[in-house]
């Protein structure tokens, strides 16, 4: 398959552009659109088509992987702790290869991989399956793999595949991939949500509702920011570190944004919780380091304003990833990078568009080659 570049100055742009169309692809491959609640509650609204010996009598999930796709996996493990209430650790595969966690019975292991191909998260996910095959117990040794590549080699040795529908990706920082595994994610912790009626038939509704909406929205941060991003990035083009910061569901977007600059443009980045900043990131805080904070509504939005406002005390400029009708926010930030205003569940979906197009100004302006940048592969199929 020969993939062009469509006019965008780089692979990355174009992928950036493609994610509305990502998440309407996987949504209607996954998403039943005749289901209501209340209605026919002997189906999920969600077909997955995963063999019900996965799920049943699930008590622990674990998830394998690297890089972005790690990220993924935490906003996975909060979907599915705080939806379906299922204990879910996630490993960096590298790690887990050499100190494997303690073998818990019942227990779904996924691996999620953008390539299928990352060689230490297959063999993290190899050894799970020999270990757990040796067992002389009736404990299957399940493995489900997310990828926009079912016939990877990780969608030849998994149980079990949930495609995400991202296609090809060619930019080597991960960004149509990511959104298309969240969305994976969704699809998984609502499904079992469903199962195990953990959440109301309305409640799901909703939440199905609100990604419906997404496409939209994200097209709408393309089209309304993408101009004022790129004029921003500007006053980046000097700038040799910067922090990122968020909570709950958007810390792990913190550590994403965060990977995303320092993978593209080589500034050094970190991404930290909010609430951890006091614990040693505030030392380095002074006027030429950049503080990005997600502060969207939800349960933790007085908390991270607070944790901004800390950074301000410290004379850091503050860029603000908040909701458009947030008037508030106008006060405490320096630089706002408006997103619709979605519910905290949903909002990872929103709050990562910006920056990624907050690392891929700065590192264009910058005259870097961002679809291969220095020292980094697309697949790492070496240890
Ligand atoms: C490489 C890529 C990253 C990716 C990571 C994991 O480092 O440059 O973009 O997140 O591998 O890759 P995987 O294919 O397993 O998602």
């Amino acid at each position: 398959v020969v993939v062009e570049k469509q006019g965008f100055r780089h692979f990355m742009l174009k992928e950036i552009y493609e994610q509305p169309g990502v998440v309407r692809t996987c949504l209607e491959a996954y998403l039943d659109q005749d289901w209501h609640a209340g209605q026919n509650s002997e189906t999920s609204p969600i077909h997955l088509n995963l063999s019900p010996t996965l799920t049943e009598n699930l008590e622990n999930i674990q998830i394998l992987a690297c890089g972005t796709s790690w990220h993924a996996a935490l906003v996975g493990k909060y979907l599915l702790e705080q939806l379906v209430g299922i204990p879910t650790s996630v490993q960096y595969a590298s790690e887990f290869r050499y100190a494997p966690a303690p073998i818990t019975p019942h227990t779904l292991t996924i691996g999620v991989t953008q390539s299928g191909e990352t060689a230490d998260t297959l063999a993290a996910l190899d050894l799970e399956k020999r270990r757990r095959g040796n067992l002389e117990t009736k404990f299957q040794p399940h493995l489900l793999g997310i990828t926009n590549r079912p016939e990877s080699t990780l969608g030849q040795m998994v149980d079990e595949v949930i495609d995400t529908h991202a296609g090809i990706e060619i930019g080597v920082a991960a960004t149509k991939t990511f959104i298309a595994q969240l969305i994976g994610f969704y699809c998984l912790s609502l499904d079992l949500a469903y199962q195990r009626k953990t959440l109301s038939e309305e409640r799901i509704e909703e939440i199905l509702d609100n990604l419906r909406y997404l496409p939209a929205q994200i097209e709408l941060i393309l089209e309304s920011q993408e101009r004022y991003i790129e004029e921003l990035a500007h006053d980046f083009a000097e700038t040799q570190d910067f922090i990122f910061v968020g909570r709950g569901i958007n810390f792990p977007i913190a550590l994403e944004g965060a990977l995303k600059l320092k993978e593209i443009s080589y500034i050094h980045a970190e991404g930290y919780p909010a609430g951890e900043m006091k614990h040693g990131p505030i030392a380095l805080l002074d006027n030429k380091v950049p503080v990005v904070s997600i502060a969207m509504p939800g349960c933790v939005y007085e908390k991270v304003l607070s944790n901004a406002q800390e950074a301000k005390a410290r004379d850091a400029r503050l860029i603000g990833v908040t909701a458009m009708n947030d008037t508030e926010a106008n006060d405490t930030f320096d630089n706002l990078l408006p997103v619709p205003e979605v519910e905290e569940l949903i909002s990872p979906l929103v709050t990562v568009i910006p920056l990624q197009l907050l690392s891929y100004h700065i590192a264009a302006r910058r005259g870097l080659d961002v679809d291969q940048p220095r020292n980094l592969a697309k697949s790492v199929t070496v240890e």
